[in-house]
């Protein structure tokens, strides 16, 4: 079967600093994939190397078996691949309904002229609604993104990626930064994803990690340092000692 996405031999540097090296990675169809690692592994740097925001030195990137690695970062979502950031990156001053009707404008290459004809409106709009119905954000559909406390800021970003209807979604770190009474909403809706959509997540909550994937990759100075199900990467003494800490005990909490 064709992977929904495969990284062949990926290596990026930033001068003489080597931040992906010789990275393999691949997701089936409905893959529930984590990617780990210390602070400064490179996982955030492979998910823009997959986006296409950054290039590679040399390496390929294939979206369900084509290759992507020369295209640029909105074609390689018209393709089907959609991320969210560490830190979001939502038009702040914007309505959290203006910035999804923009997203599915775009997806559908109207952006231009979405307000001439008011049935074009008229579906995107429901859409939106749509979207926002099942992430429980319709309340906030006319405020101001800026103006709503950042855990449902996140939940918009995750709309916003399903807006775009994914074949394969990139959540780098979704909940950091939300407080803890806010980040059981983004992990549910994580968990209630589409079966269907390929996931690859960041996350140093390792209960999180546990709970959700079925493989994890732990990267460590860039490279793939190990690979494994939950339950294998839980018994791993090496992945103990050079990323959680023998005294983390596999349960703890990393911040990043
Ligand atoms: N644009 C850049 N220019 C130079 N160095 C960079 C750049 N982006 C990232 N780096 C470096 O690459 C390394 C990997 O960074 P990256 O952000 O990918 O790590 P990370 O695993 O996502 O860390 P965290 O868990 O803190 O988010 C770090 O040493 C970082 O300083
Ligand atoms: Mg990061």
């Amino acid at each position: 079967m064709t992977a929904a996405l495969e990284v062949k031999d990926l290596n990026r540097s930033f001068g003489a600093l080597s931040v992906t090296r010789d990275v393999n990675l691949a997701l089936e169809r409905g893959a529930r994939h984590a990617l780990i690692g210390p602070n400064g592994a490179g996982k955030t740097t492979l998910i823009n190397l997959i986006t296409g925001a950054l290039k590679p030195n040399s390496g390929s990137v294939l979206l369900n078996g084509e290759d992507i690695t020369a295209i640029g970062q909105a074609d390689r979502a018209r393709r089907g691949l959609a991320r969210t950031f560490q830190i979001n990156q939502l038009f702040r001053g914007l309505t959290v309904l203006e910035n999804l009707c923009m997203t599915i404008g775009e997806r559908d290459g109207h952006c231009n002229n979405l307000w001439r004809s008011a049935g074009a409106r008229r579906v995107v709009i429901d859409e939106a609604l749509d979207h926002l119905q099942s992430l429980r954000l319709v309340d906030d559909a006319l405020k101001l993104v800026r103006e709503l406390p950042y855990g449902r800021q996140r939940l918009v970003e995750i709309a916003i990626a399903l807006a775009q209807r994914p074949r394969v979604l990139l959540l780098d770190e979704p909940a950091a930064g939300v407080p803890s009474s806010e980040s059981h909403l983004i992990l549910d809706v994580v968990a209630a994803l589409d079966p269907e959509i390929a996931v690859l997540i960041i996350e140093h909550d390792m209960d999180v990690v546990f709970r959700f994937a079925k493989e994890i990759t732990v990267l460590v100075q860039g490279a793939v340092f190990t690979k494994g199900t939950p339950k294998e990467i839980q018994a791993n003494a090496d992945v103990r000692a050079v990323y959680l800490g023998e005294e983390s005990g596999l349960g703890g909490t990393r911040h990043g």
